[in-house]
């Protein structure tokens, strides 16, 4: 493995701000869950999710622009949770974390309603069919997701694949979910009225804005 990689390994371990939980497989009970709030954040501030979350370039904008909201990125790759939980850490933002799991599993971290909105952000499209159910607009984690939400939380999906746009336009319809708003030209088309949709951007979307790649916006809230 890299030097510089290995440096990060080691260094992400003391980091106060990055959770790094054992194999789901071997834990009962995972001490935050359903006390994230109290526990780890100590506040009453709800807590939304980024998920697939790279260098976690959201997790922090999102914590700068709402101090009174707690934002978790989750990422598998603790090389790239490495750098967003490094800037927290150097800026003083108390309001954002880092869990590295799979997200599959985050049943097993979150508790029931605990979640107050989730942010995908250009995640893998996933586009072989055989694949389909490591989307993550899937139905397969829509049910996931539909577990620890709050009634009435938004998800927003940011990507510049169309088929996965798509594909989760049509997930939400045959599902009877809520889609409240889209766009496939979110620099072009429509503007959304939320400032944070396109005042912050992440690595990846700054790559596929230089290539001219249009971003595809969508938000949605799950059918109770
Ligand atoms: C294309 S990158 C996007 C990163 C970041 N959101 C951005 O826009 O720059 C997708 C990220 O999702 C993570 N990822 C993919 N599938 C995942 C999963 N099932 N659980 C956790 N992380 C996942 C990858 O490790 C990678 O960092």
């Amino acid at each position: 493995m890299a030097k510089n990689k290995l440096r990060k390994f080691a260094e992400i371990n003391s980091f106060s701000n990055v959770i790094q939980p054992q194999s789901h497989h071997t834990i009962s009970h995972f001490e935050y869950k359903g006390v994230w709030r109290n526990r780890f954040f100590r506040n009453n501030n709800p807590i939304l999710l980024e998920i697939g979350c790279g260098k976690g370039e959201y997790s922090l904008g999102l914590a700068k622009a709402f101090p009174g909201k707690n934002f978790i990125g989750i990422d598998i790759k603790g090389d790239r949770i490495w750098k967003g939980a490094r800037d927290a850490l150097d800026q003083g933002l108390h309001n954002v974390a880092f869990l590295r799991i799979q997200a599959q599993h985050i049943g097993t971290f979150f508790g029931k309603h605990e979640v107050a909105g989730i942010w995908l952000t250009f995640p893998d499209p996933q586009e072989r069919k055989t694949r389909e159910k490591k989307r993550l607009t899937s139905p397969w984690f829509l049910q996931r997701y539909q577990q620890i939400l709050a009634p009435g939380s938004p998800i927003h999906l940011k990507t510049d694949n169309r088929n996965l746009y798509e594909y989760t336009i049509a997930v939400i319809k045959e599902e009877r979910h809520i889609l409240e708003c889209q766009t496939d030209d979110l620099y072009g088309g429509n503007q959304i009225d939320e400032p944070v949709v396109t005042s912050i951007q992440t690595y990846y979307e700054k790559k596929f804005l230089e290539e001219r790649r249009p971003i595809h916006y969508l938000k949605f809230f799950l059918d109770e």
